[in-house]
This record gives structure tokens, sequence and C-alpha cells, in this order.
């Protein structure tokens, strides 16, 4: 069977987490503290880090989904986020790293049937440079043995920063899952492949956005940045945006049979 892995696409459509994940800038000293958020169900305004007014609803976080949402820049949306722990506890449209406590709200994997095939995504975070509170590579032990019996297709994404570590969980995983593909750069690797034990790997899929900017960015803002070294509100770039994902093709038998890179220009 074939299919269309676009982890990426839902995770750039909501550019204000990938302009706060990649730039997180400091709270101001003396800063009066944000609004207190409301409760569960109501939209819940805050500002990210750089200072843009982000409004949280449960349909506003699926796009988030694989950027931004679980970076440890986020931290001044703590109060919107908490809007929707209950939204998180109850769907399986949204997965959170699995190796998260798991006390923290929300799931690490989720399957879904389609046409007669039982497909588990699972997410997890690197520790090289993120935080994340338990190893992914041990914590996948326990997620494979219990889908063992509950899915057909296991894919992984793998949110992390470093290319050794992801590279080392698509070796860890080889020939278990069908594919490993690595997120949270935005930036597209070349190393789309298949390894020997027939898992389909990439290192980072890349994103959905705008290619003239920095990582999602407008670039003159980004460059002011390095320039100056100093604070620099930051948004989100529009132009000349592309579609970046990977088709995966399965043999039947939960292995894969390639791995396909797609950049695409949106327009
Ligand atoms: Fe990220």
């Amino acid at each position: 069977m074939t299919c269309l892995w676009r982890a990426t696409t839902l995770a750039a459509v909501l550019a204000v987490g990938i302009a706060s994940s990649a730039f997180a800038q400091a709270p101001t000293p003396g800063a009066p503290p944000p609004p207190p958020a409301p409760k569960a169900a109501t939209p819940a305004p805050n500002k990210d880090t750089s200072g843009v007014d982000v409004t949280l609803t449960p349909r506003t976080i699926i796009y988030m989904k694989g950027n931004g949402t679980w970076d440890t820049a986020l931290e001044t949306l703590q109060d919107a986020f908490k809007s929707v722990y209950a939204y998180l506890d109850n769907t399986d449209r949204v997965i959170r790293p699995a190796n998260y406590l798991e006390g923290n709200p929300g799931r690490g994997h989720a399957v879904i049937e389609k046409d007669g095939v039982r497909w588990a995504v699972v997410n997890l975070s690197g520790m090289v440079f993120l935080q994340a509170a338990r190893s992914p590579f041990l914590v996948v032990e326990g997620l494979l043995e219990g889908l063992k019996d509950k899915a057909d297709l296991i894919v992984v994404d793998f949110h992390a920063e470093a290319t050794s570590e992801k590279v080392a969980m698509g070796w860890h995983l080889d020939g278990r899952v069908l594919a490993v593909l690595g997120t949270h750069t935005h930036v597209p690797t070349a190393d789309a492949r298949v390894l020997p034990g027939g898992t389909a790997y990439i290192s980072d899929v890349g994103m959905t956005g705008s290619r003239a900017g920095v990582i999602g960015v407008k670039r003159e803002q980004v460059l002011e940045r390095f320039r100056t070294g100093m604070p620099v509100r930051f948004e989100t770039a529009d132009e000349d945006p592309w579609v970046m994902a990977c088709l995966v093709t399965s043999n039947g038998d939960g292995r894969a049979a390639s791995i396909e890179q797609l950049l695409v220009p949106a327009r």
C-alpha cells in the first residue's frame, strides 16, 4: 500500500510555533505576569516568546503538532496550553512525545484504521538539545511491545535536533517499524533511504512553509537579530511556500519498499 506521510505539512501551518522554537527569547525581567488563562474549552489568548498574540483552540493545536508545541521555547504559552489539556486526553488526532512523563496530558501514539489497515503513529522526542523526561530508545521498546497485535504498520515521528540521535534511532528501529521520519529542524536532509532491515528513514522531512525566510521567519528580521544581537519581533514568512514530505511505500509485511522525498512549490 502507499501512504503519503504529511507530518510536517501539518506541522508548519501555524508558523508562530516555528518562530518560537527556533529563536527563543527570554522573558523580560520584571515584566508583569500574563493574564490568567480561561477555563478549558475556551480559547486562550496569550503571547509567544516573541510577543506575538496567540489564541489556542483545540483545532489550532492540531496544526501545531510536530513543531513548536512540544518545544521548550514555548514556556510563555503554558497558560494557553492548559486550556487544551482535556482535549489532548480525549483525542486521537493529536499526539505528544511518548517519552514525556506518563502523567502528562495527552498520549504518545495513536492507532487509526484505514481501508482495513491499522496504522500506528508514534511520536518521540530526542534528548539532545531538547528536554524529554525519559530516553526515547527505552520508551519505544514498551510501545512496540504494546502495539504487537494492535497495528499493521508503525510510523515513528522522531522530533529531535541532532542528526546523530536521529540516525541512531533509525538503526535502533530498523526492521521493526515501517518508517522513522525525523522532524523539528525544518530543513530537509538528503539521506532518505530504506535501511537494510526494511525501515524507511530520513533524518528530517523538512517543513511546509516559506523557503524565502529563515526556517519559517521573515529573513530580514532574523538577519537583524544576528547582525545586532538585539531582540527582534519575528513574523511568519509567507513568500515562496513549499510542501515538504516523504512518500513511503510498504511491501505489505510491515516493512518499507521505498521512500521518496517530496519537495514541491506550493504555488
Ligand atoms: Fe520542533
